[in-house]
């Protein structure tokens, strides 16, 4: 019997870290599936750091990323390339994740070609074209190209369905990125490397840690300056160390590494692997992030969020585990300091709780794909 043919497609670190599960799922079957991995490689660094820790060889490796890519021309190069990928394997079902641009030009290109789409973290939603920018669209795009979505929350479901999309091709299965954080975390009892090890000594233990992240590209420019000077008057407490892995994007790096560097309690370190990173979030008293899948990793590890955006498509998280305060300083401000003097708060909202699944969404997609005729 002719074995179905699945290819999985992703080219950022995140998507990496959602679909290295899947992919890994896939791989246990391989009477039943020709699976393939193509990485579009939108991001080159950040995206090998992942491919590493799950030991994932990519079978395509379109290399695509230039320094400071604009959205068209990645857009158009990703879809040409991708095109060949198509033309060579012929896969029966593609299998993208998310939001990002790698995304949307795949579930594109395997519209075109012929292949059926398979979305995983299908039908977050804003609603709001600018919001999170690009990747509302993306998102909302490759919802309307895909043929199976495997939405993380009931939530996500109801998003689709109320856009018409038929119940038999809508499966609730929780996020992968909660598959990958009990991988990463059960490796990590009995793991080390040398970047491990440098984060473990840079960690002050008399200090509380806030963990940063940042690069969304509504807060590129005055956002950026903002959430900077907002950072600047948070160190001035003795008593934090703020850690921040600063995103390799040079609309990031720019203002981060002008504003903050050389200052007191404040550590600018190159973005980390992901296993380096689960490390800091497990150690952290509190995360400012503008990040989706950090969003949905703090629940699980009972860690609070301060989301650096006004709107969030992740709604489940919002009064259990987020609190949204923008790019504004004095709402950053304002919020750190209340979770480090009221306790009842920061208690309230670090309390672990599994928003987004158990750990087991990539096992019920393989599942789900085995009944599914070609
Ligand atoms: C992209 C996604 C965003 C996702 C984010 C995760 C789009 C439009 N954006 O944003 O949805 O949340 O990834 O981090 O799809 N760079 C490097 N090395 C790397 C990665 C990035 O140097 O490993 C630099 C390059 O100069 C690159 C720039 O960052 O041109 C921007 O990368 P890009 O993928 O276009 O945007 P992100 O801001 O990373
Ligand atoms: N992450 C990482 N190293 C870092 C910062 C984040 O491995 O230095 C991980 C984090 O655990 C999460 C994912 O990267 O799983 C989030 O990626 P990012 O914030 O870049 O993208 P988003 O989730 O916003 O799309």
């Amino acid at each position: 019997m002719a074995k179905t043919k699945i290819l999985i497609v992703f080219g950022t670190r995140p998507e990496a870290i959602k679909m290295a599960p899947v992919v890994k799922e896939f791989q246990k079957y391989p009477d039943e599936f020709e699976t393939k991995v193509c990485v579009t490689a939108q991001h080159r660094e950040m995206l090998d750091q992942v491919l590493g820790f799950f030991e994932i060889k990519p079978d395509y490796d379109l290399d695509i990323m230039k320094q400071d890519q604009d959205l068209s021309s990645l857009t158009s190069s990703l879809i040409e390339s991708l095109t060949n990928v198509f033309e060579d394997f012929k896969p029966n079902y593609v299998y993208v994740h998310g939001d990002t641009t790698t995304t949307f030009s795949a579930s594109l290109s395997a519209f075109y070609f012929g292949a059926k789409v398979c979305h995983v973290e299908a039908g977050l939603r804003t609603y709001d074209k600018k919001a999170p920018f690009p990747e509302e669209v993306n998102r909302q795009l490759t919802g309307r190209l895909t043929d199976i979505h495997f939405a993380p929350t009931e939530r996500a479901k109801e998003n689709l369905l109320k856009e018409n999309i038929k119940s038999e091709n809508i499966l609730v299965t929780g996020n992968t990125v909660i598959d990958a954080l009990r991988i990463c975390l059960s490796k990590l009892e009995s793991y080390s490397s040398d970047e491990l090890e440098q984060v473990k000594s840079i960690v002050d233990p008399r200090k509380k840690l806030i963990l940063v992240t940042g690069h969304r590209r509504e807060n590129f420019g005055e956002g950026m300056i903002q959430i900077c000077e907002a950072l600047k008057e948070i160190a001035i407490r003795k008593d934090v160390q703020i850690i921040y892995p600063v995103h390799l994007n040079p609309n990031v790096q720019k203002p981060v590494y002008e504003l903050l560097s050389n200052l007191d309690n404040v550590d600018l370190i190159e973005p980390l692997s992901y296993e380096s990173f689960v490390w800091l979030m497990n150690e952290s008293y509190l995360i400012i992030t503008d990040s989706g899948g950090i969003q949905e990793e703090a629940p699980f590890l009972g860690k609070p969020v301060l989301l650096m955006r006004e709107v969030s498509e992740r709604p489940e998280a919002l009064g259990f585990s987020t609190v949204l305060v923008g790019s504004n300083r004095d709402k950053i401000l304002a919020n750190t300091n209340l979770l480090i003097s009221d306790v009842q708060k920061y208690n309230e909202l670090s309390s672990a709780r599994n928003l987004y699944g158990k750990g087991t969404a990539s096992r019920q997609i393989v599942e789900y794909q085995k009944k599914v005729k070609i």
